[in-house]
C-alpha cells in the first residue's frame, strides 16, 4: 500500500478507540503486549533523537527535525493508545529509552549536522528492520497491523529524506 507521508498526523475519531484483542489466546496476548512495549519505547527514543537534534538556530534543517519530531510523537501516541486498548500498561522501562534518544540526540548534535544526519538513518534503518520483524513474527489484529505499515512506511521515509539532505547540503545549510 502507498502512504501520503506528507501526512505526520493522521486523523482519528473517538469511535476508532475500542476494546481489542479479548479473543486472544493467552500466548497470542503475550506476543502482542511484548511488540506494543518494543514499538512505544523505540517511538519516545525516536522523538527524544530529535528533539534534542533542534538548534534554536531558525534553519531548514530544524524544520524538517521538527516534522519528524512531530510525526515521531504520533507514533508514540499510536501505541500508547493500542496498549491500553488491549489493557496493557506502558513498560516500567520506557525512561531509559528517553535516556538513550536524549544521548543520542544530544551527542549527535554536538558533532554537527552531517552527524545529525548520520544518526537519523542508523536510528530509522534500525526502526524499519524492528517494524519488519514485528510485522512478521507477531499475530495483530487487522487495525492495529495497519498502524504498523504506516508508521514503518514514514520510518522508510525519514531514511530517505536524511539521505537525500546528506546528499544535498545546499538543501539545508
Ligand atoms: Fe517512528
Ligand atoms: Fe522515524
Amino acid at each position: 500500500m502507498a502512504y501520503d507521508l506528507d501526512v505526520i498526523r493522521p486523523e482519528m475519531r473517538a469511535g476508532q478507540v475500542r476494546v481489542r484483542g479479548g479473543e486472544f489466546s493467552p500466548q497470542r496476548r503475550a506476543s502482542v503486549k511484548k511488540g506494543l512495549h518494543t514499538l512505544h519505547t523505540l517511538e519516545i527514543m525516536a522523538t527524544n533523537v530529535y528533539k534534542c537534534q533542534i538548534t534554536s538556530k531558525r534553519s531548514p534543517l530544524n524544520t524538517q527535525l521538527t516534522a519528524a519530531m512531530c510525526n515521531e510523537m504520533t507514533h508514540t501516541q499510536d501505541f500508547q493508545t493500542k496498549l491500553y486498548e488491549h489493557g496493557f500498561k506502558p513498560s516500567k522501562l520506557r525512561w531509559s529509552y528517553w535516556m538513550v534518544g536524549y544521548v543520542f540526540g544530544l551527542g549527535s548534535r554536538l558533532l554537527g549536522p552531517r552527524r545529525v544526519l548520520k544518526t537519523g538513518i542508523w536510528v530509522e534503518e534500525k526502526a524499519v528492520h524492528h517494524y519488519g520483524q514485528l510485522l512478521t513474527t507477531i499475530e495483530w489484529d487487522d487495525e492495529t497491523r495497519e498502524y504498523l505499515e504506516k508508521d514503518r512506511a514514514d520510518e522508510v521515509g525519514h531514511v530517505e529524506r536524511w539521505r537525500r539532505l546528506l546528499e544535498h547540503p545546499e538543501e539545508w545549510r
